[in-house]
C-alpha cells in the first residue's frame, strides 16, 4: 500500500479505496456465484407467479454463499456441519429423532426453519461455543443483524437445502414482494433518494449517472427514450442477459437483484427511464458543470482508473499499477496511453482492456492534468 499520497485528497482517496473494494468485491462475488436468474424475488411488479421454483432454489444457493453469509462457516473447515457435503434432509431428520431435541419442529422443512432464525434450540454435538456443553450454538439468527434475511430469502435457502440432494421442496413460493411486508428491515433501511442508491451501489464506478462516474460501462443518463422501463429494469438485475454494445460482460455485478429492495430498484429504474432526451448531458460537458473538476485525484475517481490500476494506494490488477509510471514512460508516452491505449500495449497486459474513448470524455485541459500528474510518479 502506497500511503504516500495525502494533503488534498486525503479523503477522497479513502473514500474511492471503500467504492472500489466494494467494486470488487461485487466483481469477485459475481465470478464466485452461479447466475440468479432473470427474474428478481424482490420485484414487485414481475408476477411472483412467474417465479419459478428452479430460479427460487438458485436464488437460495446464491444466498447461501452470498448474502446468507453461509459458506463462510458451513464449508469444509470443520467449524460448522458442512452442508454443502452432507445431506441436510436426512441429517435433519435425525436430528428431529434425537432425544437432545426438544424444540417445536415436527418436519424437516420447520426444523431447517427453526436452526436459522433460532439456532441455540437444538446444536449440532461438537459444534457449540467452547465450554458450553453443546447448548450455546454459535451459529447467528439469519433473521437479525448482521445478516438479516427476509422470510422469502429464508424460505429461498431451505428450497436450496432441500433440493440440492433431490429432495422434493416444500416450502411454497413467495407470492407476496418483502418490500410489502413494512416490518421489514430492508424496507427501513433501504436507501430513498437516487443519490443514495447510486452511492449505496457504487454505479458510478463504471457509469456516468448523476453527472459523473467512471466508464467501464455505458453512460446512464441517456436511457430515457432509448429503453423502456422492463429493459432497464434487465439492464440492472440480469445485466449479463442483454450486452450494452461495446462493453464487457461480466463486469456490472451480478446480484443487484439480490442486494436491492424493490424500492430501490424502482428509484433506479423511474430515474433512468425519465432522464434523457432534452436533459442528456454529453460526458464532455460534465467538467464544464464542475461535476469532473480537473484535479488528477478526482479524475482518476471519476474515471474508473482505478477499476484496472493501482494508483493513490488502491486499485485493480487489470492493468498495470501506475505509481512510478512517470520513470518508464515520458509525458508524451503517458498521453498516448491514455487517449489512444491500443497504440502500444504494456507487456504483459491484454489489449483492447483499457477503454478506447477517453479522449472524447476528456477535456484537454483534464488529460494535461492527468498526465502532468502521472509523469510525476516517479
Ligand atoms: C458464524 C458461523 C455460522 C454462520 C454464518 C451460519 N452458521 Fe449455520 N451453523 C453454525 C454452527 C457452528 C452450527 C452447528 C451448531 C448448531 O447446531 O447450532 C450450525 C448449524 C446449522 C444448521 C443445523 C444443522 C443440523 O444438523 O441441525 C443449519 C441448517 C444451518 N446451520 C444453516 C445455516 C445457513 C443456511 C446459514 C446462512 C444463512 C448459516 N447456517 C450460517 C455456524 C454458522
Ligand atoms: C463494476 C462495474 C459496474 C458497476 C458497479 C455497475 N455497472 Fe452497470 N454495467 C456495467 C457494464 C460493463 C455494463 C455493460 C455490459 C452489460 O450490458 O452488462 C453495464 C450495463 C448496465 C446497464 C445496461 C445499459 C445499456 O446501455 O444497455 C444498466 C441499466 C446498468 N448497467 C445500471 C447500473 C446501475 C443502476 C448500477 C448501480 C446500481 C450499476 N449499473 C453498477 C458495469 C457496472
Ligand atoms: C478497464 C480497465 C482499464 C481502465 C478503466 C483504465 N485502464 Fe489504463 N490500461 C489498462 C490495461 C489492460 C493496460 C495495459 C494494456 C495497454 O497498454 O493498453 C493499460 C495501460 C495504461 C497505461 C500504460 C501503462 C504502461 O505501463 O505502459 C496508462 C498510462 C494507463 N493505462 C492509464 C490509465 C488512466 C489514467 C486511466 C483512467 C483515466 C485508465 N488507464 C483506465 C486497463 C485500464
Amino acid at each position: 500500500m502506497n500511503n504516500e499520497i495525502k494533503a488534498p485528497g486525503g479523503v477522497l482517496v479513502k473514500s474511492m479505496g471503500f467504492s472500489l473494494a466494494l467494486v470488487l468485491l461485487f466483481t469477485l462475488v459475481a465470478n464466485l456465484l452461479p447466475q440468479v436468474e432473470g427474474e428478481a424475488p424482490v420485484d414487485q411488479e414481475v408476477d411472483l407467479g412467474a417465479l419459478t421454483m428452479d430460479s427460487y432454489v438458485a436464488l437460495g444457493e446464491t444466498l447461501f454463499s452470498g448474502k446468507g453469509t453461509c459458506a463462510l462457516c458451513h464449508n469444509d473447515l470443520g467449524r460448522a456441519p458442512d452442508i454443502l457435503a452432507i445431506n441436510m434432509v436426512e441429517v435433519a431428520k435425525q436430528h428431529l429423532q434425537d432425544e437432545r431435541y426438544k424444540g417445536p419442529a415436527t418436519d424437516v422443512e420447520s426444523y431447517l426453519y427453526e436452526s436459522l432464525v433460532d439456532p441455540g434450540v437444538y446444536v449440532v454435538k461438537d459444534y457449540g461455543k467452547k465450554g458450553s456443553n453443546d447448548t450455546i450454538s454459535p451459529m447467528p439468527a439469519v433473521d437479525k443483524s448482521p445478516i438479516e434475511l427476509s422470510e422469502i430469502e429464508i424460505n429461498a435457502i431451505i428450497a436450496f437445502m432441500q433440493a440440492k440432494d433431490g429432495y422434493d421442496v416444500t416450502v411454497s413460493l413467495p407470492t407476496e414482494a418483502p418490500a410489502a411486508d413494512p416490518t421489514s428491515p430492508e424496507v427501513v433501511e433501504s436507501a430513498g433518494t437516487i443519490e443514495e442508491v447510486v452511492a449505496k451501489y457504487s454505479c458510478q464506478a463504471c457509469h456516468v449517472i448523476l453527472g459523473s462516474g467512471g466508464d467501464l460501462g455505458p453512460g446512464l443518463e441517456q436511457m430515457a427514450g432509448h429503453f423502456t422501463r422492463e429493459e432497464i429494469r434487465q439492464g440492472i438485475i440480469a445485466p449479463d442477459e442483454v450486452i450494452a454494445e461495446g462493453f464487457p460482460p461480466g463486469v456490472m455485478p451480478q446480484d443487484l437483484a439480490e442486494q436491492m429492495t424493490v424500492k430501490e430498484l424502482d428509484i433506479l429504474v423511474d430515474y433512468l427511464a425519465s432522464h434523457g432526451k432534452s436533459t442528456a448531458t454529453p460526458p464532455a460537458a460534465t467538467s464544464s458543470e464542475g461535476a469532473v473538476d480537473s484535479s488528477a485525484e478526482s479524475m482518476i475517481s471519476s474515471f474508473g482508473c482505478q477499476a484496472c490500476h493501482a494508483i493513490l494506494g488502491s486499485g485493480g490488477k487489470l492493468g498495470p499499477g501506475l505509481d512510478g509510471i512517470g520513470s518508464r514512460l515520458n509525458a508524451e508516452e503517458i498521453r498516448q496511453s491514455i487517449i489512444d491505449p491500443n497504440a502500444v500495449i504494456a507487456k504483459g497486459f491484454p489489449s483492447g482492456v483499457m477503454p478506447l474513448n477517453y479522449s472524447e470524455q476528456m477535456s484537454e485541459e483534464q488529460l494535461d492534468a492527468l498526465v502532468a500528474f502521472l509523469w510525476e510518479r516517479k
